[in-house]
């Protein structure tokens, strides 16, 4: 174990892990990938707020990502993270090494159905499988009471709360609203792959969600119509190449018409300078996330 500046104890190993974690109640925890921003600090911030101990792993989890995704080059910098940590009031950073968390003869997979099929699920093969099994065993490392994860990747939450219900993992599983720059395109660590002009034209997402939005208020309801608005706005910009654009109910699967529902959602996944980004909104913006979801949540 060590101490890094602003006090945060970085623990490596998940005996050090148990050791800091005894005795201590109610922990909050942030699992993620690094590279950490505002987004990821909202997170630690609420963490902090709600229990006596935060929690953030940083771990860039291979069994995540496919043959011909990015995890070679995905961004990393530990120094800045753990400043980030500090600041927002972390007190504990786990960060293991891959031979830790799969140890030779791993053999082990966590695989939903259902709410994690479509969309990502279909565009990402594995991808689920891969998060599912490493936040359980991040669970069952850290133990936490309250886990804290982005709305920004709606389906991942999603694919979360069915496990942690399907399993009776003893946590409650936090969702948190999405942080955007001033443009409106929401906060990613692969923003970083982006110049300030690229940057700039990715805002088409968040506008094309907006767009969805729109037709909605304006009293459309047939799914296909309503994505079309949204399709239209993407295609005002060659640069986008759409994987989705998809309007959700709460199990994420699509469906001809929309049934109101305030966990009713938009999202969308598309490719800009050879970098798949992703963002959601929800379609009515009057529907607040209920605090306090049915067993099992949204999914
Ligand atoms: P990562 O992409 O690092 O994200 C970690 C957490 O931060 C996730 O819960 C994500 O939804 C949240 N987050 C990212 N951008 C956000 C934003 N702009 N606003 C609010 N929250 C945001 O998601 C992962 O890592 C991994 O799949 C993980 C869950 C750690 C499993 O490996």
């Amino acid at each position: 174990m060590t101490e890094a500046p602003g006090g945060v104890q970085v623990v490596r190993t998940p005996e050090a892990l148990r050791a800091v974690r005894q005795g201590l109640g109610p922990v909050g925890f942030v699992p993620t990938m690094g590279y950490l921003h505002e987004g990821h600090a909202a997170l630690i911030r609420r963490a902090r707020q709600e229990n006596a101990l935060a929690v953030v792993s940083i771990f860039v989890n291979p069994m995540q990502f496919g043959p011909t995704d990015d995890l070679a080059r995905y961004p990393r910098d530990l120094d800045r993270d753990l400043r980030v940590c500090a600041e927002a009031g972390a007190q504990v950073v786990f960060t293991p090494d891959a031979g830790v968390m799969y140890p030779p003869g791993f053999s082990t997979q966590v695989s939903l159905t259902g709410v994690s099929e479509p969309l990502d699920g279909a565009a990402r093969p594995g991808h689920f499988t891969g998060v599912a099994t490493v936040v359980l065993k991040l669970l069952n490392l850290v133990q936490p009471d309250r886990a804290y994860f982005g709305e920004k990747d709606w389906q991942q939450l999603a694919v979360i709360r069915r496990m942690v219900a399907d399993l009776n993992v003893p946590v409650q599983v936090v969702g948190v609203p999405t942080v955007r720059a001033d443009s409106g395109l929401a906060l990613s660590s692969r923003n970083s792959y982006l110049g300030t002009e690229q940057q700039a034209r990715a805002t088409v997402l968040s506008r094309a969600l907006r767009a969805v939005q729109a037709a909605y208020a304006a009293g459309e309801r047939d799914t296909a119509r309503l994505e079309q608005a949204g399709l239209d706005v993407l295609a005002t910009d060659p640069e986008v190449q759409p994987d989705y654009l998809a309007v959700v109910p709460p199990d994420l699967q699509r469906q001809p018409t929309v049934t109101p529902d305030p966990l009713n959602r938009v999202l969308v996944a598309a490719r800009m300078f050879g970098v798949r980004l992703i963002d959601n909104l929800p379609l009515d913006p009057a529907d607040p996330v209920p605090a306090a979801l049915p067993p099992g949540g949204p999914a």
